[in-house]
């Protein structure tokens, strides 16, 4: 719902465009309706054009020719406000705000070919996502970039921006899936799904549940997203468990957070502070857990509820004991002096922030190839640690075991296996 103040401004502000522009929207119409039918066509179905919201009132009224388009305005999140405050504040707050800013936080974004980035597929096309600042709206022009992507047409998309296909979970498909966060896989092959789709089918009783994607992450039409753990599994206090602390130190080493030699915390840390990528004390993530706990409790018991986010905490405790193991049988031979630094890591040990698994230098000669072993290192930290806990909360049985657990412990079979190899063969 939008709020009483939001509507008086809305109401206020289409008022003044129409009064405006009125004129020039129908021109608008008139010859969009024969250069881009389908377009005008998803505005006329949308709640935008029942309410006189034209199509100058997003893009302005300058261009009025097939030649001067470039005078059109493409409107930013800012643009949504001046009608959607409510919406757009609680999606500054979330996660999905940070989208555009972690990616470019991270090394591995400068190995790529810039298509894969600014353009809008690979890293990009996932990560547009979050309201630009002024300089990076500027960046994007400077590299040729005209389309700086509005993020509140991802999920109810240009320009019927319907809010039932929001709410639909295919919304978050596109980007909620694949090789590092198959939650739309997981999601929808769980019995969660299954219900779901029951349900869409009519096979369910009148009023039967079935939680989606919005239903846990997005509850009561929030547009803040944020989960406990986050996607890099890793969280501060650490575990009061020995082992398992000691196993969080290997891997926060290994994301370049703290110093490999000395503990210490690295700029890096910064960098990852700055986006939200891991919750820092107990009680933000706390706050998180008591959040989703009490979604789950619409449908289940509290205690059962419980038991069952705790066996993900439980199982991501035993991932990183694989995991560590992993990391320190890399380091060594590191250390040792048989695998080299490559270019752009930040110390003398292995780099799961990098991210991908090779530098590419057949396709830029300035980068380094990543060894072999290396590769075989952040598959296991990325795909299948990342499988191994998500599907512990998306209660997906294949996936926590068969894709996830026991291609860890290929993984560390393999590394074990290859650092004998590259020992013994090291002159
Ligand atoms: C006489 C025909 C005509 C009129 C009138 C017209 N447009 Fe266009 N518009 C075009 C054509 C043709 C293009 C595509 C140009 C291209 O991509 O080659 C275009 C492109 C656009 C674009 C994309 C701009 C970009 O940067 O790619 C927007 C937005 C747009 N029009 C909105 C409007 C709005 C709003 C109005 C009314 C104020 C309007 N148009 C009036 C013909 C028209
Ligand atoms: C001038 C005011 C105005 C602007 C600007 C505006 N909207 Fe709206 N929007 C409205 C009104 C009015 C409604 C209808 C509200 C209702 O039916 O309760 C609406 C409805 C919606 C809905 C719900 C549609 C549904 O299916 O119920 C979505 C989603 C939406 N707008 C998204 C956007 C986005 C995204 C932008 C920016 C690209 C935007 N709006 C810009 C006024 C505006
Ligand atoms: C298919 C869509 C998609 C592609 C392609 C993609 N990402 Fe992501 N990325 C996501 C999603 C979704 C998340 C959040 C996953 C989660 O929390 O489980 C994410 C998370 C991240 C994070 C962590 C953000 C945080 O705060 O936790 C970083 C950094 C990141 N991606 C960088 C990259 C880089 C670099 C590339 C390209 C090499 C890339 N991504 C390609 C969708 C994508
Ligand atoms: C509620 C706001 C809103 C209204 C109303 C609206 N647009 Fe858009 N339009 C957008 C947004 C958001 C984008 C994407 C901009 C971006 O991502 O940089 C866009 C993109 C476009 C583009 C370029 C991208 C493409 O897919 O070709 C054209 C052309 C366009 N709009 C034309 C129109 C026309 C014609 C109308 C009226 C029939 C209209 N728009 C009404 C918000 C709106
Ligand atoms: C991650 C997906 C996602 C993104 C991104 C997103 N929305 Fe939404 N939006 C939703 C969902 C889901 C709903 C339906 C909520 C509900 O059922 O109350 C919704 C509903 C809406 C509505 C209708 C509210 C109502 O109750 O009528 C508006 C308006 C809206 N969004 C505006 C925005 C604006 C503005 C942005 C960008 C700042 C944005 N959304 C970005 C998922 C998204
Ligand atoms: C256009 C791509 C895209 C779409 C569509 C999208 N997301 Fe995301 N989502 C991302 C990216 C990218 C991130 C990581 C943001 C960051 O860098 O911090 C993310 C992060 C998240 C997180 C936060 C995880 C954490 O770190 O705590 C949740 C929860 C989430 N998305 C849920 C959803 C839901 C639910 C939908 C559908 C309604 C959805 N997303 C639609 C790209 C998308
Ligand atoms: C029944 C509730 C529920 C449903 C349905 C659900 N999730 Fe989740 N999701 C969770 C829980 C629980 C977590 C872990 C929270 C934590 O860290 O404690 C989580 C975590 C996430 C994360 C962070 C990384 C991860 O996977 O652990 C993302 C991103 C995410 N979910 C996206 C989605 C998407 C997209 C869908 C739909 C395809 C979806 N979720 C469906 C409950 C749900
Ligand atoms: C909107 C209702 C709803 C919500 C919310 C919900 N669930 Fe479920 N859940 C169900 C239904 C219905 C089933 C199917 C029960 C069955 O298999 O008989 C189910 C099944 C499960 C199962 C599998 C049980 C089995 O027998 O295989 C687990 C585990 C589970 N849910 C955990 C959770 C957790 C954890 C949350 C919160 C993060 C949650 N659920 C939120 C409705 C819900």
């Amino acid at each position: 719902m939008i709020s009483f103040k939001t509507a008086l401004a809305a109401a206020a502000f289409a008022l003044f465009s129409i009064a405006v522009t009125a004129g020039a929207s129908d021109q608008c119409i008139t010859c969009h309706t024969k250069v881009s039918p389908g377009m005008v066509k998803d505005w006329q179905v949308s709640k935008h054009s029942e309410n006189d919201v034209t199509c100058s009132t997003c893009h302005g009224d300058e261009h009025s020719t097939a030649e001067d388009y470039l005078k059109a305005q493409l409107p930013s999140e800012e643009v949504c406000a001046e009608c959607h405050q409510e919406q757009y504040d609680s999606f500054a707050m979330g996660k999905h705000n940070f989208g555009w800013t972690s990616l470019n936080a991270i090394p591995a974004t400068h190995m790529a070919p810039d298509e894969l980035i600014e353009g809008g597929r690979g890293c990009g096309g996932c990560h547009n996502m979050g309201i630009k600042t002024e300089e990076q709206k500027k960046e994007l022009l400077d590299k040729g970039y005209r389309y700086q992507k509005n993020s509140c047409d991802e999920c109810h998309t240009r320009h019927t921006f319907s809010k039932k296909e929001a709410n639909n979970p295919r919304a978050c498909q596109q980007c909620h899936m694949g090789y590092d966060h198959p939650q739309w896989e997981m999601w929808s092959s769980s019995k969660h799904g299954t219900r779901y789709f029951a349900k869409l089918a009519g096979d369910l009783p009148e009023g039967a549940q079935a939680p989606t994607c919005q239903t846990c992450h997005l509850p009561d039409g929030t547009h803040e997203n944020h989960t406990a753990w986050g996607f890099l599994g890793v969280r501060l206090p650490l575990p009061e468990d020995k082992q398992e602390a000691a196993d969080r130190v290997t891997i926060l080493k290994a994301l370049g957070v703290l110093n490999p030699e000395t503990g210490e915390a690295t700029p890096i840390l910064d960098a990852v502070k700055s986006v939200d990528m891991v919750r820092l004390d107990q009680a933000s993530w706390e706050k998180e857990r008591n959040k989703m706990l009490k979604t789950c409790t619409q449908c289940h018991s509290e205690s059962y509820a419980r038991e069952q986010l705790e066996m993900g905490d439980s199982i991501l405790g035993k991932a990183d004991r694989l995991m560590a193991e992993a990391i320190e049988t890399v380091a060594g031979l590191y250390k040792d002096g048989i695998i080299k630094k490559p270019e752009g890591y930040p110390f003398n040990y292995p780099f799961l922030l990098s991210f991908m698994h090779t530098n590419g230098a057949a396709w830029n000669e300035n980068l380094d190839d990543l060894s072999h072993i290396d590769q075989i290192l952040l598959r296991m930290y990325m795909k299948h640690r990342m499988r191994a806990y998500q599907a512990f909360f998306h209660v997906n049985p294949d996936y926590a075991y068969w894709y996830g657990w026991n291609m860890m412990t290929e993984d560390l079979g393999e590394i074990k296996e290859l650092a004998k190899i590259l020992r013994a063969t090291h002159k």
